[in-house]
């Protein structure tokens, strides 16, 4: 534990409720979690926010699908979002739903009521090229092959009056951020798209919508024909849901500037231009880090329903458990990358690094050292000076979750090789003392592997603890091998 404690506040954005959450949803809630529980381990306050981004078109449509109401259709959504957070042991402290009048609202309205005190907004006709999937307006060359650039799909031309955001005004600040490292942009290769984008020059932006194509949107202050538009509103969720624009803002006090806002490549020009422009706006602080992870691939093609090669979350959670998944996504998906996810990688990897690997290890050196009565002392143990706790903790600083869960399984990979050469259980008939010497050390670094995997694992880190603290075996094994 270190004895400087500090704040850790991490975001994920607040997805759609538009349908079902996929394997790439379930992918950036573990990346936040992941931080979070490594954050609280080292002793830190932490605060994790998620929620539902509700004042969009595209709700209104899936609503009126489904034939219910926005309200109720919005709660179901809602609730099976927290139901599969919880069935995957993702420990947020809020969700934030857009259409929250007493939490989100407010902050919402002071946003736009400081944008228009730096003359930021103005209204403007504005005919532009709109995706309903992105609910973006685009140019046209932003477009591939007049279709937009994520989708795939043709924008639809609308010819509205707007309020229009200043952003042109903040390319030069934003960029200075950028480059300085105030507002660190991970990885590499997304922060030079972003240098990239600021170097031709940031557009204004439209930030209202009429409000009849919106009909729940959050007004304009002093114009009910118009809705603050869907970007506006949904990034503030950030620190609205932390007290800003209300009374009691202390969680703001606390947590802001948040240390990570993690997100999906698809999102990082409104991540890393647009609320940064809005913030500086509004004279506050940015956020330290965005985190932008790369997309989840299945059969290297973007999953999709017409392709057929969508995994759900509960494919992976009612077949191989919570921990498993959260395994593989640490160990395996490349956090700064792209990544491929099939159910044979996901089964591969469960046998030979969960059920052999980490399952296998904990059995033969609990075996070893109950069947021959191997002494140790626990208090004696100092796991944080050890060379991979050193390692596991600048990994997670630095937001490299495959490098901390890499250093847990090298070390795994380490001790097996070790029985292996060394062989105890054969060592204890001509040499018992020597042999419970290295078995008394193989539980000392079992030890370890547990603490530094418990933000992966945590209900088995606490298994294997228990289990050496009171010198049992685990009454079943901790990963059952999947043929
Ligand atoms: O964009 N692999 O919501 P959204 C990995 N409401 N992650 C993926 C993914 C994939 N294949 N597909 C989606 C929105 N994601 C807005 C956000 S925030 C103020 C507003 C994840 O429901 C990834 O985190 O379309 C991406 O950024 C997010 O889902 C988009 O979710
Ligand atoms: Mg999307």
């Amino acid at each position: 534990m270190s004895e400087h404690k500090e704040t850790f506040y991490v975001t994920s954005p607040i997805f759609y409720p538009n349908g079902e959450l996929h394997i790439g949803h379930a992918y950036t809630m573990t990346v936040c979690d992941l931080l979070t529980r490594y954050h609280k381990q080292v002793g830190n306050q932490t605060y994790f926010l998620t929620g539902a981004d509700e004042n969009s078109t595209k709700i209104v449509k899936a609503a009126a699908e489904q034939g219910v109401e926005v309200h109720e259709y919005l709660r179901n959504i809602s609730n099976n979002f927290k139901q599969l957070y919880a069935d995957m042991h993702v420990e947020y402290n809020q969700f934030i739903q857009t259409t929250d009048k007493e939490r989100h609202w407010p902050g919402a309205l002071l946003m736009w009521k400081k944008l228009q005190e730096s003359g930021d907004i103005y209204k403007n006709a504005y005919e532009g090229l709109y995706c309903v999937n992105c609910e973006a307006f685009y140019t046209e060359k932003d477009l591939i092959d007049g279709k937009c650039p994520y989708h795939g799909t043709e924008p639809t031309k609308i010819k509205e009056e707007n309020y229009f955001f200043k952003l042109s005004k903040y390319t030069a600040p934003i960029k200075a951020k950028i480059e300085s490292g105030e507002l660190q942009i991970l990885p590499i290769a997304r922060k030079n798209e972003i240098l990239a984008l600021l170097e031709r020059g940031l557009e204004d932006v439209s930030f209202s919508r009429p409000i009849k194509n919106v009909p729940h949107g959050i007004p304009v202050p002093g114009d009910d024909e118009q809705a603050i538009y869907v970007w506006c509103d949904a990034l503030v969720n950030y620190i609205s849901a932390l007290g800003y624009g209300r009374t009691d803002d202390s969680l703001f006090k606390t947590f802001w500037p948040a240390n990570a806002h993690v997100i999906g490549k698809d999102i990082l020009r409104f991540h890393a231009a647009i609320w940064p422009g809005m913030l500086l706006s509004a004279g506050l602080p940015l956020p330290k880090t965005i985190l932008v992870h790369g997309l989840i691939m299945s059969g290297g093609k973007k999953m999709s329903k017409s392709i057929g090669n969508v995994i759900l979350p509960y494919d992976i959670i009612n077949e191989y458990g919570h921990e498993a998944m959260k395994y593989f996504f640490a160990r395996h998906i490349s956090i700064f990358d792209d990544g491929e996810m099939t159910m044979e990688i996901f089964k591969d990897a469960y046998n030979s690094q969960l059920a052999n690997g980490i399952g296998n290890l904990t059995n033969r050196i609990l075996k070893m050292a109950i069947s021959n009565e191997v002494q140790f002392d626990s208090s004696s143990w100092n796991h944080t000076s050890t060379v991979q706790y050193k390692e596991w903790q600048v990994a997670f600083e630095s937001f490299d979750i495959n490098k901390a869960a890499d250093v847990v399984w090298k070390k795994i990979g380490e001790m097996d090789a070790q029985i292996q050469s060394s062989e105890p259980f054969k060592l204890v008939k001509t040499d018992p003392e020597a042999a419970k010497a290295i078995i008394a050390e193989l539980v000392q670094d079992l030890s370890l592997v547990a603490e530094l995997a418990t933000p992966i694992l945590p209900d088995t880190s606490a298994k294997i603890k228990e289990c050496i603290n009171e010198r049992k075996m685990p009454e079943q094994p901790l990963f059952l091998r999947k043929d």
